[in-house]
C-alpha cells in the first residue's frame, strides 16, 4: 500500500515544478491573471507516504494531491510539492507551511484551536473523521444502533470512550483501522467504529468495497477539513477561497475516487472527546489536532499513547538489533549512547531526531541506517518502547 522510498523523515524540498495538472480542466475557469506571482508555483507541502490522503507516486497522487492540483491549474499556477512526513504532527505545520516552504497544505482542521493564529483556513471542502464500518444494508442510526453487537474501537480514540460506559455493546479494542477491518473481515466483530479514510481506502484497495461505510458526526468524531495557510498568506487565501466552489464537484468525485466515506454522518450524542493528544497534555481541543493530513495516521502519531503492544514489539526489536552498543533494555552507562536521555537532551524534537537517525543513521560516528531493515511501523514501536524508559539523569 505504501509506495516505495527512502526519503523518510527528513524534510526533502524535491520541488517538481512544472507539473500541471489539468484534471479539472473542463470544470475550471482559470482566475483573472492580474497577479504578479502568477507564474510562481502554487506549492503545496504533503506527505509522500499518506495515502488516501497524498503521496508522491503519480499514478496514485491521493485525494489532498489531486485537489491541490485542480487548485494550482484554478489558480492559473504550476504546482510544485515539499514532501514532508506528517508523522510529527504540529511540528510537520511548523516546519514547512509556516517555515515558508511550501504555501498551503491540505486537509487542516478548520478550526482557530489548531495552531491559530498562526495557521488560516481556506473554508472547508470536506468532513472527515470516526466511520462505522459494517455488512452492507445495515443501517446503524446512533449510539444505540449497536446495541448487544460486538464493535472494534481503536485504542485511545473518541469511539472507545464513547462507549465505554455502555455495557450492552461489547468492545473489541484494536490498535488502528487496520486492524479493525481484519476484525470484522475474520467476523470477530459485527461493526469497526474506526478513522473513516484509512477505512474506506482500505475498503476499496483490500476488500472489494463488501462494506458500508457512515462517517460520524459529534465532538470529537469529525471534523471540517479545509486548506491551511500561513497567517500571512491571507491574500492567497481568499483566492483560493474564490475558486473553491467550483472544484467542489472535482472534489466529491476525487472523495468517491480514493473511497472516503461520503454521505449523510450518523449524529452522535455528547461524546466526551479523547484526543489521542490527551497524553501531552495537549488541552481540550486536541482532538482537532489528530485529524486529516496531520494525523490520518493517527493510531501512529506522535501524540498517541503509546500501546502495551508496540511497546513489546519495540522492546524486542530493541534488544535484539539496537542492545549490543545501546545496552539491553537501553540501560547504557556511556551518556552519549545513552538512548534513555533522549527526550531529555532533545526535547519537543526527540521523536524527529530519533526518525533521522534511526533512517538514515549516523555513519560517521558508528551508528548505522536501518531504513532498509525496518518498517515505519517497527521504527514506531522501538519508539514506543523508548518512550517507556526516558529518564532525566543516567548517573
Ligand atoms: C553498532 C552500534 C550501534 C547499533 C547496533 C545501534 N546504534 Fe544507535 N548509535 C550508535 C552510536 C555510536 C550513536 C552515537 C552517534 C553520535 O555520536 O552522534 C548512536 C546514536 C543513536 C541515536 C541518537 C542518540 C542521540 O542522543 O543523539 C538513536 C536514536 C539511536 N542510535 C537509535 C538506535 C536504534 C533504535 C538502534 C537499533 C535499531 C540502534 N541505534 C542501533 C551505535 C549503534
Amino acid at each position: 500500500m505504501r509506495p516505495n522510498h527512502s526519503g523518510i523523515g527528513t524534510n526533502r524540498n524535491r520541488a517538481i515544478s512544472g507539473l500541471l495538472a489539468c484534471v479539472a480542466a473542463a470544470l475550471v475557469v482559470p482566475a483573472s491573471p492580474l497577479h504578479a506571482d502568477e507564474a510562481q508555483p502554487f506549492r503545496l507541502c504533503a506527505d509522500p507516504t499518506n495515502l488516501p490522503f497524498s503521496s508522491d507516486s503519480p499514478s496514485q497522487p491521493g485525494f489532498y494531491v489531486e485537489i491541490g492540483q485542480a487548485l494550482a491549474h484554478a489558480l492559473g499556477r504550476p504546482i510544485a510539492y515539499d514532501w514532508y512526513k506528517s508523522y510529527f504532527g504540529k511540528r510537520t505545520v511548523r516546519v514547512t507551511l509556516l517555515g515558508k516552504q511550501c504555501d498551503a497544505m491540505i486537509g487542516l482542521p478548520r478550526s482557530e484551536d489548531f495552531m491559530g493564529p498562526a495557521v488560516i483556513f481556506s473554508n472547508a471542502f470536506a468532513k472527515e473523521g470516526y466511520a462505522l464500518v459494517a455488512a452492507k444494508g445495515q443501517a446503524i442510526g446512533g449510539v444505540d444502533g449497536l446495541k448487544g453487537k460486538r464493535v472494534a474501537v481503536q485504542f485511545a480514540s473518541t469511539p472507545q470512550n464513547l462507549l465505554a460506559s455502555r455495557d450492552d455493546i461489547q468492545k473489541v479494542t484494536v490498535l488502528s483501522p487496520e486492524e479493525g477491518m481484519q476484525a470484522l473481515d475474520q467476523g470477530k466483530v459485527d461493526v469497526a467504529f474506526i478513522w473513516g479514510p484509512v477505512a474506506g481506502w482500505l475498503n476499496k484497495t483490500s476488500y472489494d468495497d463488501r462494506y458500508q461505510i457512515q462517517l460520524t458526526e459529534g465532538e470529537g468524531l469529525s471534523w471540517d477539513a479545509a486548506i491551511g495557510f500561513a497567517k500571512t498568506s491571507t491574500e492567497l487565501r481568499d483566492r483560493v477561497d474564490a475558486v473553491l466552489p467550483q472544484l467542489q464537484k472535482t472534489i466529491g468525485e476525487l472523495a468517491v475516487k480514493y473511497g472516503l466515506p461520503t454521505g449523510q454522518p450518523v449524529r452522535f450524542g455528547a461524546a466526551r472527546a479523547v484526543p489521542a493528544g490527551t497524553t501531552t497534555g495537549a488541552g481540550t481541543h486536541a482532538g482537532v489536532s489528530e485529524v486529516a493530513n496531520v494525523v490520518a495516521t493517527e493510531a501512529k502519531g506522535d501524540a498517541a499513547a503509546p500501546s502495551a503492544a508496540a511497546v513489546g514489539a519495540g522492546k524486542e526489536i530493541f534488544n535484539g538489533t539496537c542492545a549490543h552498543c545501546h545496552g539491553p533494555d537501553a540501560i547504557q552507562s556511556e551518556r552519549k549512547i545513552d538512548l534513555r536521555l533522549l527526550h531529555h537532551r532533545y526535547g519537543d524534537d526527540t521523536r524527529d531526531v530519533f526518525w533521522k537517525t534511526v533512517h538514515e543513521g549516523r555513519p560517521s560516528k558508528g551508528m548505522p541506517a536501518w531504513q532498509e531493515v525496518f518498517t515505519d511501523e517497527q521504527f514506531d514501536s522501538i519508539y514506543s518502547f523508548l518512550q517507556t524508559v526516558q529518564t532525566e539523569s543516567n548517573d
